[in-house]
């Protein structure tokens, strides 16, 4: 873990609904606290030795700034917890440990999501608790100007949290509940046809979505459907889906191009890992798959293939890729080291700063 860390203080934490809990998070003495674009996360140490992820759920707002600032940074972090009472007890520690006032270890914040510029309309498919980093999104887009729809699913209106933040977006905002709108009436739930709206949306759309496995698997096949370009979707998983989990099995040769090193990997073992043990620390957050803070780029094996143009072999290796967070476009290029491998014990070739 190479990410500074740094502490604040706990100055509000808001209900949301019966099950999300808003934490807003200051420096403990009033200063500036690094600033971030909509789409980061920051990691959080929790009581109980917890650390977990949490999107930034609000678009920064500049600290008042001093004097000739260049950068002035944020005035506070807001994360949103979902209580999983059947999680692995991170939520759990938020919501029944942390209280107003307390102080956190947090890290800098981390932009593996970020908005793309060169897009004309942004489309944000938020489900349950994955709406955080949308949220922030959408603000920031609402404050610069940008086009987007923001979709917001939920099970029912008192389970959409940040309802007030969704509204002062105004009329950008599609809400869609698994209920009927109103249960004594019956009127029909508000559902939406995820692929008739991708099949409407205008060209140049990029797609953004965060939610629960199920909701991700049924937009990414829905996207499917319609051809939407690869890479114009972008995605963050809260987890691993449970059927694709991260396992580890054979040994294989990690190689760090340009630099001479070539590093057995235990089967036991990450890349991470085995890097580690020599003394050179790839940065991580989730370990899972999910976040992207561990992706680095592949490089050319140069001891095997064919003959290149300057007469050196050289070939790309193949990457048992086992993350959540690359496009099949990324992955022709790059690797998440926390959980990739090289396939059946080969080579796995990587460029390193
Ligand atoms: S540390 Fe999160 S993807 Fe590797």
């Amino acid at each position: 873990m190479l990410a500074r860390t740094l502490t604040v203080r706990v100055s509000r934490r808001m209900l949301m609904t019966t099950d999300v809990t808003a934490f807003e998070l200051v420096h403990p003495w009033g200063r500036a606290l690094p600033g971030y674009r909509a789409g980061a996360h920051i990691d959080v140490y929790l009581p109980g030795g917890f650390m977990r992820q949490y999107s930034l759920a609000q678009a920064p707002v500049p600290a008042p700034a001093g004097p000739g600032a260049p950068d002035p940074g944020c005035a506070r972090y807001v994360i949103g917890v979902k209580r999983e009472p059947s999680g692995r007890g991170g939520s759990a520690s938020l919501h029944e440990r942390v209280q107003e006032g307390d102080l956190l270890a947090i890290s800098t914040p981390r932009n593996t999501f970020p908005l793309h510029p060169e897009a004309r309309h942004h489309l944000l498919l938020a489900g349950g608790i994955g709406l955080t980093p949308l949220l922030a999104m959408a603000q920031q887009l609402a404050r610069e100007g940008g086009a987007f729809t923001l979709c917001v699913f939920a099970r029912s209106r008192e389970h959409l949290a940040f309802a007030e933040e969704l509204v002062a977006l105004g009329p950008n905002v599609r809400r869609h509940f698994d209920e009927p709108a109103d249960p004594v009436a019956g009127s029909p739930a508000q559902r939406l046809d995820i692929a008739e709206l991708l099949r409407r949306a205008e060209p140049g759309t990029h797609l953004y979505l965060c939610g629960p496995a199920g909701f991700m698997r049924a937009v990414l096949d829905a996207a499917a459907q319609c051809h939407w370009p690869e890479a114009q979707v972008h995605l963050e998983y809260f987890a691993p889906p449970a059927a694709d989990a991260v396992g580890l099995d054979e040994p294989f040769t990690l190689v760090i191009a340009g630099r001479g090193i070539e590093l057995p990997v235990a089967a036991d073992q990450s890349a991470v890992d085995a890097l580690h043990d020599i003394g050179i620390d790839v940065p991580t957050s989730c370990s899972q798959g999910v976040c992207g803070t561990c992706v680095v780029p592949l490089a050319a094996d140069e001891t095997a293939g064919g003959m290149g143009a300057t007469g050196a072999t050289s070939a790309m290796s193949e990457p048992d890729h086992r993350d959540h967070c690359l496009t099949a476009t990324e992955r022709r290029a790059k690797v998440a080291l926390c959980c990739s491998r090289a396939r059946a014990g080969g080579r796995l070739v990587v460029a390193l700063a």
